[in-house]
Order: structure tokens, then sequence, then C-alpha cells
């Protein structure tokens, strides 16, 4: 099949080619959808300058060789030089038809592939997940599904923090509560309160401080002991993270955790290179990199710490490590950190040193697909009612829970139910997530992430599962009715199956907006649209009470529906029950 907007934009082009000369012939065609017909070609009013005549000049050349293509049933020009275009109900019918017959539905495969690092989640070991991880954690698993569906070679990164000055006030505070009461309050997944109780001792008796302090020291030397300790917390946070992700249905593994110090062999060659470059000096006894353009308020320029003054490394060191490595030994030629905004600063500073040291050079790029807070419904910081901060894990419990309420009542099955809350609860906190710009804020409201219309989770899953019964009904295999054995073809039909079928044509340019954008939620809103169009079209038209060709046909759409929102649903990581 052929996306209509590329179709309609080698068309627009041929014909400022044909009629303007062949340099117009690579023009940008601009086509948007159109209130006024399919779609609208805002060329001519861009090029009006260039060539030298009115727009509506230029847009009547355009219509006039358009008018003979077989996909063009009108061109006209409206207003100062739109080009208005609608498509031939027969075109788009057979396109749906070749569609329903690819396996890919008609979504590109990448040319060329790159390969990618994603940098998302980024948990941290003996601290719990909480609300704010969710973002970083299912926009980046979404980004990895689409841009490997592309044919990407996409590398999860977890940048697991396992390495920073904390270890040291943790391991003190694992000896002081002792080694199997340390081992069975983490192996509980208590580590908030282990964590919060080294804290407070750390925060209020300074010869805890102090011991913390050469105790971070000894573990960055190798101590056994401290090793020791130390790898019984990250065994522990990593049971307690390959938990968590198997439930949330996000595909991290252990082969992808990329830990902080996994960089320590190559923290001091890091610095090296950069002070050779002449990028790196020392300033107050620390060895600091300043990369152009980063002042702080008095006007002085700002500092990445590569080493500390005590000889300690920190998060910037770690960072400018794992973007020489995945650059020059990856060799990846995209990097994307799935991080919050508070970071932004941060992390372009890492580019500008990247850049500056010659690891990031063009083609390869790096970006911040910055994501924004989950906040309390009147805007302000999430937090519990005594005050800390709320862990991912009773997030999302409550949305199964809920979820549970809101289905309970067609299920008697409790096992049944119970699976079905799982799939609903979790999509619904996920869908929720990922259908907002994912740099925007928003306010946590289970009623609105469980409603069962709107952009929502559970209205997506129920419109696929409505789709799967209409099969049941007519006696048809939905996997074989939604594979290619399906009797008959899509005909050109009503209103509602037309505009079904022009959307439906629209799935392969939503999957590349979100590889090239980073941004989950294009995808997202286009399954709203084609789950929208479907309700309209079943309103209108009905598929088992219709006959023939018009019921294959109908079916046919069906198929192609479901197979769209199914795949969708699975790239941005939604679960799918099979009935709702
Ligand atoms: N663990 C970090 C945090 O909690 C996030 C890591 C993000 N990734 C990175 N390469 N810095 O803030």
């Amino acid at each position: 099949m052929i996306d209509p907007e590329a179709a309609l934009g080698a068309l627009v082009q041929q014909a400022l080619g044909a009629q303007l000369g062949a340099e117009f012939a690579a023009a940008d065609p601009l086509i948007r959808p159109s209130s006024f017909a399919d779609y609208q070609s805002n060329a001519a009013m861009s090029l009006g300058k260039r060539v030298g005549k009115p727009p509506r000049e230029i847009a009547e050349l355009v219509v006039a060789e358009l008018a003979g293509a077989p996909a063009v049933q009108t061109a006209e020009v409206s207003g100062p030089g739109f080009i208005n275009v609608t498509l031939r109900d027969d075109w788009i019918a057979g396109q749906a038809t070749a569609q329903l017959a690819e396996d890919r539905l008609g979504v590109p495969l990448a040319e060329p592939a790159q390969r990618v690092v994603v940098d998302y989640s980024g948990p941290n070991v003996a601290k719990e997940l909480h609300a704010g991880h969710l973002r970083a954690t299912v926009v980046g698993d979404a980004i990895v599904h689409v841009l490997e569906h592309l044919g990407h070679d996409v590398i999860r990164a977890a940048h697991l923090g396992d390495w920073g000055t904390q270890f040291g006030m943790l391991i003190e505070h694992a000896l002081d509560v002792g080694e199997q009461a340390t081992y069975e309050q983490l192996a509980a997944g208590e580590f908030t309160d282990f964590y919060q109780a080294a804290r407070a001792k750390f925060d209020g008796d300074r010869g805890f401080a102090d011991r913390s302090r050469q105790r971070v020291v000894q573990l960055q030397a190798g101590d056994p002991q401290a090793m020791r300790l130390w790898q019984m917390l990250v065994d522990d946070s990593m049971d307690y993270l390959r938990r968590l992700y198997a439930r949330l249905g996000v595909s991290l593994t252990d082969a992808d955790m990329a830990p902080e110090s996994f960089y320590n062999p190559m923290l001091a060659d890091v610095c090296a290179e950069l002070e050779e470059r002449g990028l790196a000096v020392i300033s107050e006894g620390a060895l600091c990199a300043f990369p152009r353009g980063f002042t702080g308020r008095d006007g002085n320029p700002l500092p990445l710490m590569l080493r500390k003054s005590d000889g300690g490394y920190g998060y910037d060191s770690t960072d400018a490590a794992a973007i020489r490595y995945r650059l020059r030994d990856l060799g990846v030629t995209r990097i994307i950190y799935v991080i919050g905004s508070e970071q932004h600063q941060h992390l372009e500073m890492v580019f500008e040193l990247a850049r500056e040291a010659g690891w990031l050079v063009s083609p390869a790029t790096a970006e911040h697909a910055v994501v924004g807070l989950m906040t309390g419904p009147g805007g302000q910081r999430l937090r519990t009612r005594s005050g800390e901060q709320v862990k991912l894990a009773g997030l999302i419990d409550e949305a199964v829970d809920r979820a549970e309420k809101v289905i309970a009542e067609r299920y008697d099955d409790p096992a049944q139910r119970t699976q079905i809350a799982e799939a609903v609860g979790i999509g619904a906190l996920k869908y929720g997530d990922l259908s907002l710009a994912r740099d925007s804020s928003y306010a946590l409201d289970f009623d609105r992430l469980l409603a069962l219309t709107g952009n929502t989770g559970p209205y997506l899953q129920y419109a696929a599962a409505r789709i799967r019964s209409i099969f049941q009904r007519a006696g048809l295999d939905p996997a074989s009715a939604g594979g290619r054995v399906l009797p008959g073809a899509v005909q050109p039909g009503e209103g509602a199956e037309r505009a079904l079928a022009l959307q439906l044509l629209g799935f392969g340019r939503a999957v590349t907006d979100v590889a090239a954008s980073a941004e989950p939620h294009k995808l997202a809103a286009f399954l709203f649209d084609t789950a929208s169009a479907f309700t309209t079209f079943y309103e209108q038209c009905p598929v088992l009470s219709a006959e023939g060709e018009v019921r294959a046909s109908r079916l046919a759409l069906c198929a192609l529906t479901l197979r769209v929102l199914e795949t969708g649903l699975r790239l941005l990581g939604i679960p799918v029950p099979e009935r709702m």
C-alpha cells in the first residue's frame, strides 16, 4: 500500500517540477489533513515569492496536473492559493485491501536502519521507583518498541544509580544493622525504610557521616567487605526491579542495565583524554570541564565535575564516560535520554562536552526526550499523607484495584476478573501517561484514566475487544480473519467506511512520526482517532447483517482496524485483553 500523504506529496512535487521547472520538484509539498477535502497542500502559498507568481496562479497549474492522476477525485484551488484534494473512493479501498494483506500494515522499514541507545527509566539501587519514574519508564519503553518495529538496532540502557556517595552511607548502615538483618529487610522490598534510616543517621550523626565517606573511598578502591555489602544491595534491588518491570510490562531485563559502576574502569581514561584535549582543568582541586555556552547566575562558566577534589567520581563523570562509550565503542548514531526536565541542563552540558571532545560528530545525534511530572490533583507535588514520594508499586496496586471495581459486575469468574483488572488497570495507568505530550505535567486522576470513553486505555482496549467479539459472533477466527484469508476486499462504501479506511492508511506515518520525534503520544492520538472512526463506522454500517461483498468488505475493515489497534497498542506497551 501507499501512504496517501506521501502519494499526494509526490504528485504535488511532480506537478511543481513539470510546471515550474525541475528545481521545484524537490520543494516541500506541505500536505495537511483538511476539513474541506481529504488533504490540502500549502506548497503554492509558500512558493509564491520564490517563483515570482501569485500563489493562486501556481496553485492552478498544480491542480491542472493533479486532476488526471488515478488517485485523485477532485483537486481545487481555494482562497489565496490552497490546494484541496479529495482522493478517489476506489483508490482508498484498493489501498486498504493492500494494507490488510501486508504483515507490516503499511509501516515502512527505516532506511537506513540506525543503531540507537535509549537511556530510560533511571532506576537507583536501594530506592524504590516512585511515581516520577512512570513516565521515564513507559515513554522510554514505547520509543524502544517503535524504533525496533522500524528495524532499528536498539540498545536499551537503564542507567542504574549504583555508585554515588550514598553507598558509603548505605554500607555503613548495613554494618550497624548486621548483614543478616539487612538482607531480610531488603529481600522484603523495604528499601525506603532502609534508605531513610541510613539517611537519618548520616544527617544526625557526625561520626557516622565520616565513616560513610571513608566507606565510599574503600568501595571505589574495591575493598572486599564493602564490595560484598554493595553487591547485596545491588542484587536485592535487581530482584525488585525485575518484578516491577515484569508486572508493568516493561521490556527492560538484567542485560539492559547499564549501571554507573559499569563505567568505573573507564573514568580515569576519560579524565585523561579530556585533560589532554585541553577540555578539562583543575579548579579548586577538582577536575572540571566547562562546556561552551553554560553560565551560572553569577555569569561564571558552569562546570561538569569530572573528578572531585577527594579523588571520587560522581554523576557527571559517569555520564561523560557513558556518552563516549556509546558513541565510540558501541558505535551508535542516535542516543535518546528519556529523563525529567530538571536534568536538562546537565544533559545539554554533557552533549556539548561530547561535541567538543569529538565524540559526538554528525550525523550522530544526542537528544533529551524531556518527560514532565505527574502531580497531585491540584498540580502540587505528588506526596503521600506523611509527605513521602508516592511509590510506583502502590500506584499500580491502586490502578488495578480501581479497575477491578469498574469491571467487577461483568465477570463472575474471579480468576478472569483478576486477570482483566490487571490488564485494564495497568493499561489505563500507562496509556494515561503515553497519551499526553511527554513533556507536559499532569495531575493523577484515576477516574479519568479508567474512563471507558475518551482517549483512555480502557476505551482502546474495549474497542479491540469489541471487534474480536464481532468475529466470534460471525464464527470467524479473528486471527485468520485478521490475516489474509478473509473473504473479500475493501469496497468503496459509505462515508463512515471511507473515513475509517482513510484513517487506517495513516498508520505507517503515525509510527514513523513517533520514531522521528520520540513522542509516543502521536501514536496514542492516532489510535484514538482510529477507534473513534471505527465507532462511527460501527454505528452507521451494520456488519454481520450485511450481505455478500458489502459484508466481506466491512469484515475486512474490522479486521484491519483490529490489527492496527493491536499492533499500535503493543508498540505502546499496552496489554490487550482478549475480551472485556
Ligand atoms: N538515576 C538517575 C536519577 O535518578 C537517572 C539516570 C538518567 N540517565 C543518565 N544517563 N543520567 O536521577
